[in-house]
């Protein structure tokens, strides 16, 4: 079976991997987006040098290339309509590739691609109802329902991130104000944590002693090791976040009742002091608690990686079907 390559392009990075069919990562690429505003070509010229930099280190044939974005992908797996975190807007992305890449290309969305990899190799193999929810730089969603993604008519089922939790709330990248996204992603705890050290909070102490007064210096990853670190502000930040994931994903089992939401994207690498949380207030949440059985809320295993994967995977299963 000849591998694939997946791309995932998320708000800060561009991340490729050689990718065979047992979702193995073989090979990686990476660079990372300087902004937001980073024009199209820009970010496509990114892809093309990973592309290029991956097929050079393969030994072997490549079958086709697959991209996650971290946007509205129309269902012509082609187009990325809206990209609230970049500058995709109307984006005839898959023609654009074509023109520079001679392997057959396919879009889609970032957190379709990460279900698909955690259904296919991960932490949601076997389950019949999924819904994974990724917190990165936003917040990605998508429904698998009996192996196949639900796209909806338009290809944009699964934004999870727009949905409002709290009226009148943070604008987001969006347009719109309260989306869940502005609650319970990286961006919402960099968000947080930074204003605790621009109040030069006693609390943030240990934060501040890491970055000074340089407030645009603190990361999420810099929060999530300092909470494992034993600083009880940052791990209270992360169940804030938590708590807001755990609301979000009670709404979610109204809409869908899956057997499981597995839980991806940066933020997830805090593992349980996230994820406790959100199952605490999963529970408090859930209407008609006691009476229905409980989805589970589980970590992703494929990590930073189920983008990709999944977008190789996905592009491969386009080009030769699975048996
Ligand atoms: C975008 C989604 C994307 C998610 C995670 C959201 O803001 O609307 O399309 O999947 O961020 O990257
Ligand atoms: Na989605
Ligand atoms: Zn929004």
């Amino acid at each position: 079976t000849p591998r694939a390559i997946g791309i995932d392009i998320g708000g800060t990075k561009v991340a490729g991997g050689l990718v065979d069919e047992h979702g193995t990562v073989l090979l990686r690429a990476r660079r990372d987006t300087p902004h937001r505003s980073t024009a199209p070509r820009v970010v496509e010229d990114m892809i093309v040098s990973v592309v290029e930099e991956l097929l050079e280190g393969s030994e072997e044939p490549v079958a086709a290339i697959g991209i996650g974005a971290a946007g509205f992908v129309a269902a012509d797996r082609a187009t990325v309509v809206f990209a609230p975190h970049l500058s995709w807007r109307h984006e005839p992305l898959r023609e654009a590739l074509d023109r520079r890449i001679e392997l057959p290309v396919f879009v889609d969305n970032d957190a379709n691609a990460a279900c698909w990899a955690e259904w296919r190799f991960g932490a949601g193999q076997g389950e019949s109802h999924l819904v994974m929810v990724t917190l990165g730089t936003g917040i990605g969603g998508a429904v698998l329902v009996d192996g196949r993604i639900q796209r909806g008519r338009f290809g944009i089922a699964g934004e999870f991130g727009h949905m409002q939790v709290m009226p009148g709330g943070h604008r987001c990248e969006c347009g719109n104000r309260g989306c869940w996204e502005q609650y319970a992603s990286g961006n919402a705890l960099v968000r947080e944590a930074r204003s605790l050290v621009q109040a030069q909070s006693p609390l943030a102490a240990d934060l501040i002693a890491h970055v000074g007064d340089d407030v645009a210096a603190i990361t999420g990853p810099m929060v999530t090791e300092a909470a494992q670190q034993g600083d009880p502000i940052a791990a209270e930040l992360l169940a804030e976040i938590g708590t807001w994931l755990g609301t979000g994903l009670a709404n979610l089992a109204n809409a869908f009742d899956p057997g499981a939401f597995v839980i991806g994207g940066g933020v997830s690498a805090a593992g349980d002091l996230l994820l406790d949380p959100a199952r605490e207030s999963f529970r408090r949440h859930l209407a008609g608690r006691g009476y229905r059985p409980e989805a589970r809320i589980k970590a992703a295993r494929l990590r930073n990686e189920a983008g990709l994967v999944g977008a190789a995977d996905l592009a491969r299963a386009a080009v030769v079907p699975h048996d």
